[in-house]
């Protein structure tokens, strides 16, 4: 089987996109990034991918007249390089809907709360000031509404009482970096897939989300 060609889309530190960078050279995800791109200059994400030996493409959002303009110029250097997945690794835009109705179906993201809860930005900060007792990330399929779309894989983490939102940040992150490859991994070998409707694993529909635990998928 030809390997999976992964699209990677960064506006930051690009940690994720590491963990899917090592996963590769570890052999424990059979796939080839064709190129990263990024709306910011300096995300680290784009040093990281460098150094990887990974083709960078920097397209400055602000130069372009609308949303749709930008999603357009994303779109023309995506779509010659043919990914099977197109993956949001902190990319931190809102995406016009005909670039996810463009690639529905093989557009993936990662998200730094349990969904349903707490869509949108400053997701630790919430959770300590709900007192919540467990935190996580979760990783979905995009749909047009923001931070929704069927929930793939998701990990909790204890919310400790002395936590500041960057202490539970990086405790989720550690957990990102297990749970997203994991996620790639079951796209591109053909075991999980989002025919529009449900998620199916192995061909049958997937009711709620897997859940990671203790280093282990949970169905
Ligand atoms: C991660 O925590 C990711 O879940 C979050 O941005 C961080 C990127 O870190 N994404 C979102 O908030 C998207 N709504 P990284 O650049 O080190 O991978």
């Amino acid at each position: 089987m030809e390997k999976a060609s992964l699209v990677v889309l960064v506006s930051g530190s690009g940690s994720n996109l590491q963990a899917i960078i090592d996963a590769i050279k570890n052999q424990q995800l059979d796939a080839e990034i064709k190129a990263v791109i990024s709306n910011r200059e300096d995300a680290g994400g784009l040093q990281r991918a460098a150094s990887a030996g990974i083709k960078t493409f920097f397209i400055d959002h602000s130069q372009y007249p609308s949303r749709e303009a930008f999603d357009r110029a994303m779109m023309q250097i995506i779509d010659p390089l043919k990914p099977d997945l197109v993956i949001l690794a902190g990319f931190m835009r809102i995406l016009s809907s005909a670039f996810i109705e463009h690639y529905q179906h093989r557009l993936l993201n990662i998200h730094p709360s349990l969904l349903p809860k707490y869509k949108g930005l400053n997701t630790h900060q919430q959770a300590i000031d709900n007192h919540d007792p467990v935190h996580g990330a979760s990783v979905h399929y995009v749909t047009d509404e923001l931070d929704s779309g069927p929930l793939v894989i998701q990990a909790e983490v204890p919310v400790m009482t002395d936590d500041t939102a960057q202490s539970l940040a990086a405790r989720v992150l550690h957990e990102e970096h297990k749970i997203y490859p994991l996620a790639i991994k079951l796209h591109c070998e053909g075991r999980l897939a989002f025919d529009g409707n449900r998620l199916l694993l192995d061909k049958q529909p997937l009711q709620k989300a897997l859940q990671w635990q203790h280093g282990k998928l949970i169905q």
